[in-house]
């Protein structure tokens, strides 16, 4: 949304600049430079720099403005067009796990939404949840973005969720920012959708143990001991760099979100940074192996202060379980 305001303050700015300069030129006062004409159009006020150019007859005969400024406009029409597609074309990624399920459990894990929405209310994303008839449906964390913090997308989110199959939710960071009495209030509303919060907490489901780490307590976990082998155990965390916590925890199945698959994904390369800023992490998507503990690290859906995703779809997890 940033970058959308960012644009429409631009594109005003060197439509209303080029007509004061043509004003400017008619009364021969001093003039704004071509130099920043030119800057501010490079950018990304192309836009608005050639509607200028048109509507106001200026700079229209100087081939640096004529040539310059539509072809300016063109690649930025295209890059917000990549920008769009990027962050909005809907992935799913399925993966089988075998943990020793008597039988097959279909997860499907949203992670980092950031109050992003897939269709007029989350249409879209419900659509495609709902196609995978989950047994659950588990919610790794960042649901709210605490940059630009909006607590109905969420709820919007978990009242649709839960009316396709029980929804687990566990915090990310960014809840971890917006904790406080606004915060309690959107977990008693989650509550009393049915939601089961599962921060620092654990359910014993017969088969299989379905637990959470609250985002919070990573650095200092005391919430539990290490469970007894005898039951498959299925972890919720949203930061997978903490996957040796988890497999001492003794979780066959961790679930994580958070790197946002590094934003700019470089085909032989990976994703180009993790959100601690760390470069081409070793690990950015996918399935991974760590001692014995299959480690999930979803993509996620949404953005936060970095607002583009490159090659760096937005996805769906699901998970068959056996
Ligand atoms: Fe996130």
């Amino acid at each position: 949304m940033l970058l959308v305001f960012y644009l429409i303050f631009l594109n005003l700015f060197d439509f209303i600049i080029y007509g004061v300069d043509k004003y400017k030129a008619k009364n021969d006062k001093w003039r704004i430079s071509e130099g920043f004409l030119l800057l501010t159009a490079f950018f990304g006020g192309s836009l608005g720099a050639w509607a200028g150019m048109l509507i106001w007859h200026h700079k229209t005969r100087k081939p640096k403005f004529y040539i310059t400024v539509p072809v300016l406009s063109v690649l930025l029409i295209i890059c917000c067009a990549l920008c769009l597609y990027s962050n909005y074309h809907l992935t799913v990624s399925e993966y089988n796990v075998e943990i020793g399920l008597p039988e097959e459990l279909t997860i499907v894990q949203i992670s980092d939404l950031h109050n992003q929405s897939f269709g007029i209310g989350n249409s879209e994303l419900m659509r495609r949840i709902e196609e995978q008839s989950p047994d659950m449906i588990v919610v790794t964390g960042d649901v709210i973005d605490s940059t630009h913090t909006s607590y109905s997308i969420a709820l919007d989110f978990f009242e649709k969720a839960s009316t396709i199959a029980p929804v687990y939710y566990i915090t990310g960071n960014h809840e971890v920012r917006l904790m406080g009495s606004r915060f309690n209030e959107f977990l008693t509303r989650l509550d009393e959708l049915g939601v089961i919060y599962l921060d620092d907490r654990y359910i014993d489901c017969g088969s299989y143990i379905i637990a959470g780490i609250a985002d919070i307590s990573l650095d200092d976990f005391h919430a539990y001991e290490a469970f007894d082998d005898s039951k498959p155990v299925i972890l919720l965390a949203h930061e997978p760099q903490y996957d040796g916590l988890y497999s001492s925890l003794g979780a066959d199945l961790a679930l994580t979100g958070h790197y946002h698959g590094g934003q700019i994904i470089i085909p032989g390369k990976g994703g180009m940074m993790s959100p601690e800023f760390e470069f081409f992490p070793s690990i950015y998507e996918g399935i991974h192996d760590f001692s014995g503990m299959k480690l999930v690290l979803s993509r996620g859906l949404g953005n936060s202060v970095f607002p583009v995703r490159i090659n760096d779809y937005p996805e769906i997890v699901v998970v068959k379980v056996h």
